[in-house]
């Protein structure tokens, strides 16, 4: 069972324990946030996967239809395999072209969620309903200009000198402080993630990559404003919002939305100039990248994996694909190779921490030479 069917009501922790951290900084509720969010990416994938199991078949049963009518070419007499499983390439040239169309259409209603099992559907609009208000938030916010200052902000400050295991240790600390008793637990889930990752026998760079992905939510207890400049599904900030983030609307509160500067398809950008030189909106997963970066020898595949995990719009509903170029698609391969773990692994079971922390103590080692970094 994910976390989030067992958490316990935060605000009712917060009465319990209304001393031990300013309530902006209750780690528990930071958690409770992001595993909804994660739940609606889930439930999001799962739309998904139905639509375009629904359109596989669909496409199979006309292609069958027209092969009894014994009208198909010989060049396309074998179109299923692809349509299930369209290449990489075939998948972003597919979303350029549906944006396009939404774009051209926009009054015409989606046919994409048409034959979807609706149950499934409303536990996605409920889910939604509960993330929307903290996504109004981070959509209002997260501005060119405040993403500036977090990165000068990150530069510029020093925080917390120690090692890495010790950064898990304190995250799950902190995290657990406003409730003893919780099930929330970040070592968990850093631990669930990496252990699926070797389970499937993985190069140890990508398990240590599981251990230490979500590491980045430290930000809320040094100079984060809040729960949106640390979780939540990331996007560009600079250019044009796609309507593939969720809830977009939103995005009409952001003092970005009408500069002309950040308003327009490219922005501040340009096509094809590569993700390494687009900004995106400031939290865990951009402040453990630097980090990973500065420290760790993992390869180019390990940071995208940390850089991005959260990038949805772009793993999952595959925008701004305009900005890609040729070593982004290598590292969205890696990204969505990882993305699984992340959602999936929350239903593995608990490990003891002792059993496996040699194992990973060693693993640190070998990938960040300093025993002790600045975070
Ligand atoms: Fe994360
Ligand atoms: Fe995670």
């Amino acid at each position: 069972m994910s976390r989030i069917h067992k958490s316990t009501n935060p605000s009712a922790s917060n009465q319990q324990h209304p001393k031990s951290i300013p309530e902006k900084r209750q780690g528990q509720l930071l958690e409770h946030i992001d595993d909804e969010v994660l739940s609606v990416n889930v439930l999001r994938n799962n739309l998904k996967t139905q639509a375009a199991t629904i359109t596989a078949a669909a496409a199979a049963a006309a292609a069958a239809a027209n092969s009894t009518q014994g009208s198909l070419s010989e060049s396309s007499s074998t179109p299923l395999k692809e349509t299930i499983a369209p290449t990489l390439e075939q998948e972003i040239s597919l979303q350029e072209k549906s944006d396009q169309l939404a774009d051209e259409n926009w009054h015409i209603a989606t046919e994409y969620y048409k034959n979807i099992d609706t149950k499934a559907f409303r536990q996605y609009e409920l889910a939604c309903d509960r993330v929307k208000s903290f996504y109004e938030e981070q959509h209002a916010k997260q501005t060119v200009a405040y993403n500036i200052q977090a990165r000068i902000n990150f530069k510029t400050k020093t925080r917390d000198t120690m090692s890495v295991w010790q950064a898990l240790e304190k995250l799950n600390k902190l995290l657990d402080e406003s409730d003893p008793d919780t099930e929330l637990s970040q070592i968990s889930h850093a631990l669930q993630t990496a252990e699926a990752i070797r389970r499937d026998g993985k190069p140890r760079w990508f398990q240590l990559v599981g251990l230490i992905h979500d590491l980045g939510k430290l930000l809320y207890f040094y100079d984060s404003r809040g729960q949106w400049d640390v979780v939540g599904d990331t996007f560009p900030v600079g250019c044009k919002f796609s309507k593939r983030i969720i809830f977009p609307d939103s995005f009409k509160a952001n003092p970005d939305f009408l500069n002309p500067l950040y308003n327009t398809k490219y922005g501040i950008y340009s096509k094809h100039c590569g993700l390494d030189k687009v900004m995106l909106s400031w939290g865990h997963d951009e402040y453990m990248f630097h980090i990973a970066k500065k420290y760790s020898k993992l390869p180019k595949e390990g940071l995208a994996m940390i850089r991005y995990h959260s990038f949805y719009p772009w793993h999952q509903e595959m925008a701004y694909t305009y900005l890609m170029n040729d070593h982004d698609k290598e590292m969205l391969k890696a990204v969505k190779a990882f993305n699984q773990y992340d959602l999936y692994s929350k239903i593995d079971r608990e490990y003891d921490v002792d059993e496996l922390k040699p194992y990973y103590l060693e693993l640190i080692d070998e990938f960040f030479p300093d025993k002790v970094i600045d975070f």
